[in-house]
């Protein structure tokens, strides 16, 4: 039966979930406004980055042993795939009980909310989020990470930088690198930016810290981040 509620992907990025040790204070907020927002008729799909974890077991396992990409890439698919589980559990009751780690397979799911994480080597959870719009349809992605904006260049480095509202697809991937390379710094990567823009996805990014901006955006409402369709 076709459902008529909107299912909204929403990629939570690691440094929200492990930003060093696990942010219980985050997920408890996150919950409670993810479960009332279903209550009000939304339906998720939500896909886990890997944080710290990854890059304290990449280093680690890199100090021992120089690792090939593509094996770096691999322990950070399996930190997300540890934060999954995570989520997983958080919204155990609500949560289909499988995590979706290939985001191209039918998915079955009667429940409303569905958690995926990292797939292959070669990309981030957000190009995950992408293909897990395309596969179910979804028209809004909505990316959490801890950055307010876009900004035209990065403000951390560039004081100049100008906060970005609302941007295409072509000029946005002006504004960031053409390859993806684990470890880069790219408000929404460069990979799962050309798939959205090909399937004309709505991406919406905004601090995850500041979860009231992810229920305005839900809600039609203005909301500090970035749109960018
Ligand atoms: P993330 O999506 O968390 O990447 O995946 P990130 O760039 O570190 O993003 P934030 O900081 O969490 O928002 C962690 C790592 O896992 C590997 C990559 O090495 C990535 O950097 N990965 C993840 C893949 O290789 N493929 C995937 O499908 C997902």
């Amino acid at each position: 039966m076709q459902s008529t509620k909107e299912r909204v992907v929403v990629s939570v990025g690691g440094s929200l979930i492990v930003p060093d040790g696990i942010d219980t204070d985050f997920l408890s907020r996150f919950k409670a406004l993810v479960l009332e927002k279903v209550q009000r008729g939304f339906t998720f799909t939500i896909i886990a980055g890997g944080g710290k974890t990854a890059r304290k077991y990449q280093e680690a396992a890199n100090a021992v042993t120089p690792l090939s990409r593509h094996d770096v890439d691999w322990i950070g698919i399996h930190s997300t795939r540890l934060n999954a589980q995570l989520l997983r559990n958080i919204f155990v009751g609500y949560a289909h009980t499988q995590v979706i780690k290939n985001p191209t397979i039918d998915i079955e799911a009667e429940e409303p909310i569905i958690i995926a994480a990292g797939w292959q080597p070669g990309c981030s959870t957000d190009y995950v989020a992408v293909l897990m719009a395309k596969n179910l349809g979804a028209r809004r992605l909505v990316n959490l990470s801890n950055i307010d904006y876009v900004y035209t260049a990065d403000p951390k480095k560039n004081p100049d930088a100008k906060k970005i509202e609302k941007i295409n697809w072509p000029e946005f991937r002006k504004l960031i690198p053409e390859e993806w390379d684990p470890g880069l710094s790219s408000p929404f990567d460069p990979i799962a930016a050309k798939e959205a823009e090909s399937l004309s996805l709505e991406v919406a990014i905004m601090n995850g810290a500041k979860l009231e901006e992810f229920s305005n955006y839900l809600e039609g409402k203005p909301f500090v981040g970035t749109v960018i369709s």
